[in-house]
């Protein structure tokens, strides 16, 4: 647990960056700390790993007290992620991500044994990516180098400064997703400062919500969503933030040929993990804009899908999440089936989309009527023209 008692920062201009902090980060946990631009929030999290020392106070690390521990120990014992993430363009990927276990004298088979289980982790092929140098990666793929340079020492804790704000809105959600599927598997204790609300809910299990130097308030999501403390709070949830839609258009295909349901479904329909919460899903089917969401578990395999009104109907109930009001599908597809499988089930079963499910049990996508009028648009494209 990382605990912050009584902290305040002055700044040596006489700035009061910090007002009585105090928090409880429990080990194992995502802890998003969000407020608007100068509230604080880096402030926080640079006193964790000593980049900052606190005017009064102290924070504390498994009830031991930071100030009494070597800073430089301290700080290759905690992963440090920030948005400008800084690689060493002159070293190659693996010589990057080693640079910690390198100082911390890790015997070298070891520490390439870590590199390439670590691209794995971030589905970057160790073959392909070991050599090449930061300036041929893409900025998504930088920005999980920087991730995995975080974690190549195996630290407990670690620290994410607006680490996925620079990626275009596609990216983020991939490693938003990737950090949750990756926190499934490591448990590690994680701080992630961010100032994008949707951000938070998405990965967050316990949100710190800061203003001017002070914590307003924190909670689960779904806590924060159904009883924000007070009129900050909720213009702060409620901003509507621009977010690119996610749609993708069908790629054109030869007439002769039948299109697969890969080639017509969409990729990245609005699916949950049934751990969230009912406040929390509604929020996501009004940004996306649909009145059913789709539950996968973090391994991507598909549980089921939770209407609206089932939604609605336990919407009173604070304990029940997703997963107690999803209904499984009786109907999926393999992607390599002709599209036409899709189009029978939705028309003689009067169901609105199919799940597309692969060989390996991972939901790949769906198909749906929207999908079907796009394709008859693709196949027909002058109709449009003619009608203008
Ligand atoms: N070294 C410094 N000297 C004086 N003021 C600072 C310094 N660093 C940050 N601040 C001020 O402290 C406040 C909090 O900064 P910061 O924690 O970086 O905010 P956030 O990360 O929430 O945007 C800001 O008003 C910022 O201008
Ligand atoms: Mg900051």
């Amino acid at each position: 647990m990382i605990e912050f008692k009584g902290v305040t920062k002055q700044y040596k201009d006489g700035f009061q960056a910090l007002k009585d902090i105090n928090l409880k980060l429990e080990t194992g946990k995502i802890h998003v700390i969000i407020g608007p631009s100068g509230c604080g929030k880096s402030t926080t999290m640079k006193l964790i790993n000593r980049l900052i020392t606190p005017t009064n106070g102290s924070v504390y690390i498994n009830n031991e007290d930071i100030s009494s521990m070597n800073p430089v120990h301290l700080r290759r014992k905690i992963g440090y992620v920030i948005q400008n993430i800084g690689l060493f363009p002159h070293m190659s990927i693996a010589d990057n991500v080693a640079v910690v276990p390198r100082l911390l004298k890790w015997k070298e088979d070891r520490t390439q044994k870590k590199i390439d289980e670590l691209l794995s982790l971030v589905h970057l092929d160790p073959e392909t990516y070991r050599k090449r140098k930061p300036a041929e990666l893409s900025g998504g793929q930088a920005q999980r180098i920087g991730v995995i340079r975080a974690l190549a020492a195996e630290p407990e804790i670690i620290l994410m400064d607006e680490p996925f704000s620079a990626l275009d809105p596609i990216s983020r959600e991939k490693l938003q997703n990737e950090l949750v599927s990756l926190q499934e598997e490591l448990r590690k204790t994680i701080v992630f400062v961010t100032h994008d609300m949707d951000e938070a809910i998405k990965i967050a299990d316990n949100i710190i919500l800061m203003k001017d130097g002070e914590v307003i308030q924190s909670g689960t999501p779904d806590t924060i969503l159904r009883h924000p403390a007070n009129d900050f709070i909720k213009e702060f949830i409620g901003k509507k933030r621009l977010k690119e839609h996610n749609t993708e258009l069908v790629q054109g295909f030869e007439m002769e040929e039948i299109p697969t349901v890969s080639e017509v479904m969409i990729e990245n329909p609005a699916t949950a993990y049934p751990e969230r919460g009912l406040a929390a899903s509604l929020r996501l089917m009004e940004q996306r804009k649909v009145d059913s969401l789709i539950v996968i578990s973090q391994q991507k395999e598909l549980l089921g899908y939770a209407p609206i009104l089932n939604v609605l109907s336990q919407y009173r109930d604070e304990t029940k999440t997703l997963g107690d009001v999803m209904q499984p599908f009786v109907h999926t597809v393999a992607p390599d089936s002709p599209f036409t499988a899709a189009l029978d089930l939705m028309s003689h079963k009067d169901i609105p989309y199919v799940p597309i499910v692969a060989e390996n049990g991972k939901f790949a996508g769906v198909v749906t009527r929207g999908s079907m009028v796009r394709l008859m648009a693709d196949v027909f494209p002058y109709e449009n023209e003619v009608a203008e």
